[in-house]
């Protein structure tokens, strides 16, 4: 099985090392192959998202990816971005449906900035539609204004669009894995005021005929993103748009306490996919050795239970993950006073150990 490895920019490398070293420790053969991506990309072949490095994304079986983004690129023309190499992958390998988990360990309650009560045992699956939306419709860009009050003044511009059968897909994901859970489904649009999402709303109601099994209920927006901090316990799975789920995905992150233990998926319709943290590339903390590499390495583990399906050998890096915190290991961004503040590669090797 060949596994593309993307580190990307600031940390990146640091905790993409780790997660390798973490999967080469599982007594499996894996063919690991490396190529830059995002500020590296555009550093090293002029393109955040390189010919080769798009290539080897398309051949490989699954994807591993660090994170993208660097000061030092946030002045380049959007084209060349770093984001643009995430944005660019998705859309090129078709990778429409993102599973984000966010889940609370129940020895990093204190870490929340809820109360405990709140988020105690949080387990919820956040199915955000990856590749449509306001992000890629088009037309879009800076133009004249052609009418109403403001007529003749420069504008910008972008078209919130969803096919119908972008809106099956995703809910079919959602509704599948809510079968896996406690098959409850939440669909998260904007139907009193945007024709897109009246739309979604229907197609959504439509796609559950098939799910008798599964309970579904509509949520605003706007509403979701209070219950989200109001009540996040009563959710399940959480289906919405690339927008609203990009939003709500931090949201629901942060009631964890801790973004640097949420892994993620991208999934195509063959569940081959690209794997990565939902966190950034942090570059205030690149090159100190405090990065939290838990994330990534749980983002390994997704790949092999929906990749590369091999469920067990995920199992087994989850609770070795499991264990290094209940053993008290905290990199900085979850460490409380009574722990052992360790570093990125400490708590790589951790992982490995407890594999063993
Ligand atoms: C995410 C990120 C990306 C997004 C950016 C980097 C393009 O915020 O994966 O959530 O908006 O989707
Ligand atoms: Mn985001």
């Amino acid at each position: 099985m060949k596994i593309a490895i993307l580190p990307g920019d600031g940390i990146g490398p640091e905790i993409t090392k780790q997660a390798v070293n973490v999967l080469n420790a599982l007594g499996e053969r894996f063919e690991m192959e490396e190529a830059p991506v995002g500020g590296a990309g555009y550093a090293a072949h002029g393109h955040p998202l390189p010919e080769g490095t798009l290539k080897l994304a398309k051949e490989a079986d699954a994807v591993l990816f660090g994170a993208v983004g660097d000061f030092k690129y946030d002045t380049l023309e959007r084209a060349l971005r770093p984001e643009q190499a995430i944005l660019g992958l998705r859309k090129e390998l078709g990778l429409f449906g993102n599973l984000r988990p966010a889940i609370l360990y129940p020895e990093l309650a204190g870490a929340s900035t809820l109360k405990p009560e709140v988020v105690s045992g949080l387990d919820i699956l956040i199915v955000r539609e990856l590749t449509g939306d306001i992000y890629f419709g088009k037309p879009r860009g800076v133009r004249e204004c052609p009418d109403g009050p403001f007529k003749g003044e420069r504008e910008g511009f972008d078209t919130m669009r969803y096919a119908e059968s972008e809106i099956r897909r995703i809910a079919h994901v959602a509704f599948q894995a809510a079968r896996k859970r406690s098959k409850r489904v939440t669909s998260v649009d904007k139907a009193n005021v945007l024709e897109t999402f009246q739309f979604w709303r229907d197609i959504v109601t439509d796609v559950h005929k098939e799910y008798a099994d599964v309970e579904l209920d509509h949520m605003y927006v706007d509403n979701a993103a209070m219950q989200l901090v109001r009540a996040p316990k009563k959710f399940d799975v959480i289906v919405t748009g690339n927008m609203f789920g990009d939003i709500l995905s931090d949201c629901a992150a942060m009631l964890t306490g801790s973004i640097g233990m949420l892994p993620s998926a991208s999934l195509d319709a063959n569940n081959k996919g690209l794997h990565e943290p939902s966190h950034g590339s942090a570059p205030d903390i690149a090159g100190k050795g405090i990065a939290n590499p838990l994330a990534t390495i749980l983002s390994a583990a997704m790949m092999l239970r929906y990749s590369l399906g091999k469920a067990e050998q995920a199992d087994r890096i989850e609770s070795a993950v499991k264990t290094v915190l209940a053993q008290g290991l905290r990199t900085p961004d979850i460490y409380e006073p009574g722990t052992s503040k360790v570093g990125t590669e400490d708590m790589g090797a951790a992982v490995v150990a407890a594999l063993r």
